[in-house]
């Protein structure tokens, strides 16, 4: 496998004892592959794609890239059904592309994470083939088989979680699509191939994994009824059985085997904070583990006020790392979910890049993107999800820099006006404040590290301070439509405006309706 193939050189960390590890001051962007950019005109886009436009994320100043899966798949959920895990599927390129996209990515000083997906596999992995071949087959443990069902429910509305195989006479267990079957990874054989997989892109250099679904890989060996599943939930939105954690240990050894501080950033999707602390384990688990609740928050400060309260409260004693994220390619934009308002998307992306942890962004943020509308025959996910995960629009004119064959799905409202070469022209736009707040935050201790701290506010505005050392800071974000007052003791001056209003100026105590402000004491800047 990784023998034949040279290791890129690592990404060196800081030499100082006392600084910390790189992907506490990390920002990412999350790319969707299919939807960056197509490199060879067949209307997906790909990885010669992605290498050919990593200077739009050089240039808005993320130093991370995560992928979503790229690996070898019969693409029945997008690529996270996967056939090969050491293999890229023909649809994104090739080996040797993906070593092209890291040895590019890690010259210009970006990370690269790909998503790593343990629960399930694809039903045409040669794994799965063997398996359901016979109920002898040494394989046949390698995934998870019963005579009986149980209620458990699966994902992406496939309703029961298991499914007959005539062939072998046995139900096997999938906590999403039929054609996504659950490993077993209670059989030391498969976590020996699974970390095989990670040796394999450890070995070419990857700084790390998301990955999918942490806290599905272990079950409940009882396989007992649940009655969330019969109210009608699938198992996969609260799995979390203390296996998964054993499962996580192991991969974090194996990761913190490596040099240069490969980082695991794991999809918890559980809406409970208190629970998700515990997939960091005590430091021995995941080094980052996403935080939901944002994800499906409307633009409300009382529901924004309560969830960073509880991570503050949680994360902080279990010394656990934040991670911040608004959109990715399950959920609908943010933009979208806030009711379209362009303001409400510039607002929360001050809050984004100003909070206490390291921050996520989704492809297209950054341009104020909102969801594509397809129709009924454009419509590709069986889980509906395909409104987020539409072609970035490059250039101004259609086809928007996709110039090959029609691309796979729709552009999102106003793709000419929004795109990449559109905005950079424009001082005023999402994506150079995106820019500003992110060379904000670069140049701040106390927004990369600082402590976190609320600040007496009118109700419909959140105000919080970051500290550290001398350097502080103080966001403000007005949720209301209208003009609020916020009273803070001495001067200050405004850093960002997520209006676009130039900056530096002096802070006169009033936010305008949805505007949020990034301020410094005057004392400071003088
Ligand atoms: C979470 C991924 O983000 C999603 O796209 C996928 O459908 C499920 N996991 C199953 O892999």
């Amino acid at each position: 496998m990784a023998e034949d193939r040279t290791p890129v050189s690592e990404n060196p960390l800081p030499a100082v004892a006392d600084e910390p590890p790189w992907w506490q001051d990390a920002i990412v962007y999350q790319i969707y592959p299919r939807s960056f950019a197509d490199g060879n005109g067949d209307g997906v886009g790909d990885l010669r794609g992605i290498a050919a436009r990593l200077d739009h994320v050089c240039w808005l100043g993320a130093d991370t890239i995560w992928l979503s899966p790229v690996f070898r798949s019969p693409m029945a959920d997008a690529g996270y059904d996967i056939s090969d895990y050491c293999d890229i599927d023909p649809l994104f390129g090739t080996l040797a592309d993906m070593q092209a996209l890291l040895d590019a990515a890690h010259a210009r000083g970006l990370r690269v994470l790909l998503d790593f997906v343990p629960n399930h596999t694809s039903d045409q992995h040669p794994w799965f083939v063997a398996s359901r071949s016979a109920r002898d087959h040494p394989k046949r443990d390698w995934y998870i088989w019963r005579d009986q069902p149980n209620d458990w429910r699966a994902a992406i509305g496939a309703g029961s979680a298991w499914t007959w195989d005539a062939h072998s006479g046995q139900y096997y267990l999938h906590l999403f699509l039929p054609q996504q079957p659950d490993l077993n990874w209670r059989n030391p054989e498969v976590v020996a191939a699974m970390h095989g997989v990670l040796r394999f892109w450890l070995d070419r250099g990857v700084d790390g994994f998301r990955i999918d679904v942490a806290h599905c890989v272990g079950k409940d060996p009882s396989f007992a009824d649940h009655p969330r599943c019969l109210a009608g939930e699938p198992l996969a939105h609260f799995n979390d059985d203390p296996y998964s954690h054993e499962v996580l240990r192991g991969i974090r050894r194996l990761v913190d085997s490596y040099p240069g501080h490969r980082v695991l950033v794991g999809e918890v999707n559980i809406r409970s904070t208190a629970t998700v602390v515990q997939y960091y384990g005590a430091g021995d688990e995941l080094h980052l583990s996403f935080n939901f609740p944002p994800l499906d928050a409307p633009w409300d400060p009382v529901v924004f006020r309560t969830c960073i309260r509880e991570v503050d409260a949680l994360l902080q004693p279990a010394q656990a790392w934040p991670t911040w994220v608004l959109s990715n390619h399950d959920n609908e934009r943010h933009r979208t979910r806030y009711g379209g308002s362009l303001c409400r998307a510039r607002a929360a992306a001050l809050m984004l890049l100003t909070l206490r942890g390291t921050p996520f962004l989704f492809q297209g943020e950054e341009l104020g993107l909102q969801d594509c509308v397809t129709l009924p025959h454009e419509r590709v996910d069986p889980g509906g999800r395909d409104g987020s995960r539409a072609p970035l629009p490059w250039l101004q004119a259609p086809p928007h820099g996709w110039d090959g064959a029609r691309p796979w799905l729709p552009f999102p409202p106003d793709a000419g006006e929004l795109s990449v070469a559109t905005q950079r022209a424009r001082a005023d736009s999402i994506l150079h404040l995106y820019r500003a707040l992110i060379a904000q935050r670069r140049a701040s201790p106390a927004l990369r590290r600082g402590s976190w701290e609320e600040l007496p506010s009118p109700p419909e505005v959140l105000a919080y301070r970051r500290r550290h050392g001398d350097d502080v800071r103080v966001a403000c974000i007005n949720f209301s439509a209208q003009r609020q007052t916020l009273a803070l003791a001495g001067q200050w001056q405004v850093l960002a405006d997520s209006d676009g209003v130039p900056v530096p100026r002096r802070f006169a105590g009033e936010l305008l309706s949805d505007q949020a402000l990034l301020l410094q004491p005057v004392e400071a800047a003088s």
